[in-house]
């Protein structure tokens, strides 16, 4: 269940969105981005993201997860991958959360290899804490504190992605 008032409200996403749409497009004025998306979870942000960012983008998308339930597997599936050519691109990756930082990793790594011309990372939610691996963030919407997290396109089961703000979830405990 959703416990207590929102963790950030719509408002307090939007004006951090901006923030960091104003920051990527500064740091890249006169280029293209490759703005991929990470999909599920990051549907809402990269649509909210790309659309405040003010130079010229193409989008694409990767489908993954690593997650079950509110444990991490620490396995990655790769369901749909990029389509577009990343050599000489300027890849933004953009996820809504990172955690252990093995979904990242894995997909960082992935386009690493396909010789963009530039890589980075652009997250949402960063729970520290609970890093495992040390994923480079160059963008990073909030840091929050080790609590499971719904809404915004953040899920637990696949339900409460389209809560417009972000909940703490409990699960809750029959007797
Ligand atoms: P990581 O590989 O452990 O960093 O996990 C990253 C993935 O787990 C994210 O892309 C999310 O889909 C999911 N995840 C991690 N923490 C949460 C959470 O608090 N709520 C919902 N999904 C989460
Ligand atoms: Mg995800």
């Amino acid at each position: 269940m959703i416990t207590g008032k929102p963790l950030f409200t719509k408002e307090q996403i939007q004006d951090r969105v901006k923030e960091l749409a104003e920051k990527i497009s500064h740091d890249y004025a006169g280029k293209d981005i490759l703005a991929v998306g990470i999909l599920k979870g990051a549907f809402m942000f990269f649509s909210d993201l790309v659309r405040a960012i003010q130079i010229p983008l193409t989008i694409d998308f990767i489908l993954a997860t690593s997650y079950l339930k509110t444990d991490s597997t620490g396995e990655v599936k790769i369901y749909y991958d990029i389509r577009e050519d990343v050599t000489d691109k300027d890849v933004v990756l953009i996820e809504d959360i990172v955690d252990s930082g093995i979904t990242l990793n894995y997909i960082r790594e992935r386009v690493l290899a396909k010789s963009p011309m530039s890589l980075k990372t652009c997250v949402f939610l960063d729970k520290r804490e609970r890093r495992i691996v040390d994923v480079p963030l160059d963008y990073i919407g909030f840091e929050i504190p080790n609590k499971f997290v719904v809404g915004y396109g953040l899920d637990y089961d696949d339900k409460f992605r389209n809560l417009p703000y972000i909940a703490i979830f409990k699960k809750s405990v029959k007797i």
